[in-house]
């Protein structure tokens, strides 16, 4: 196995592994079968949740934003902050020495996330915290404005948000901008029309689904000039 491909400072690879540690804990522990996604009872269950992106799934996240130089990052669901530090120490490491710093927005609707996911980025360190753009409350009118150019759309949020969330962003998408999208094999009912827009004729999207435990979706926009 790779050694972790992520570049940082000891302690902050200690406080992911924690983080990660923590959201496997809780997981282990949700109550089987769960509630429908988006009703009630699924957000009550969900409230005080990491549900944290899988931490070979963020090293990859990582990776690409820095292959692909990204400056800007949509990041839809934050809840503790986990994958949003990946983001971050990759678009600081972009922009590292330029005039423009770079940005992740966050976006998280549960104060209560949001608030230990700033204390979780405080731990990590600010270099880390001022490159995140925290946007709380409901992603679709939390990102309605002030975008920038996003080079890199990372999806890992409830299902039947996540085409709502794409057609918001996709004006503000460059040429060659990725969108990842998690959970695509397990959750792929509740994808559906998210796969349907994505891959209809002339979309100006390719899809390619990676073997990740449970799925993740790798995704260009190359729309026709
Ligand atoms: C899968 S978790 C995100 C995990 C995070 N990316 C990580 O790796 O640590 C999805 C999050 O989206 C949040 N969420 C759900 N609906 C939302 C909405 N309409 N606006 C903003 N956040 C929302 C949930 O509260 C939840 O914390």
């Amino acid at each position: 196995m790779a050694p972790t491909p992520v570049i940082t400072h000891p302690h902050v690879h200690e406080l992911l592994k924690e983080l990660h540690a923590r959201s496997l804990a809780q997981e282990a522990n949700l109550p089987s079968p769960m509630p429908p996604r988006c009703t009630p009872e699924f957000d009550r269950i969900m409230s005080d949740k990491f549900v944290a992106l899988d931490q070979d799934k963020c090293e990859f996240v990582y990776q690409l934003a820095r292959a692909i130089g990204a400056k800007t990052v949509v990041e839809a669901g934050t809840s503790f902050g986990v994958s949003t530090i990946y983001l971050a120490l990759a678009v600081a490491q972009n922009t590292s020495g330029l005039y423009t710093p770079g940005k992740v927005i966050a976006t998280e609707y549960e104060p209560g996330k949001a608030s230990k996911a700033l204390e979780h980025w405080s731990r990590a360190g600010e270099d880390i915290r001022s490159v995140i753009d925290l946007r709380v409350g409901d992603l679709l009118e939390t990102l309605t404005n002030d975008l920038g150019i996003v080079d890199l759309l990372l999806l890992d949020i409830w299902a039947p948000l996540a085409l709502p969330t794409l057609k918001l962003v996709q004006p503000n998408m460059r040429r060659g901008a990725v969108i990842i999208v998690d959970n695509t094999l397990d959750s792929y009912l509740g994808y559906g029309d998210l796969f349907e827009y994505v891959d209809s004729l002339g979309s100006g999207f390719q899809r390619v689904t990676l073997p990740y435990s449970k799925g993740l979706d790798f995704i260009v926009y190359e729309p026709r000039m």
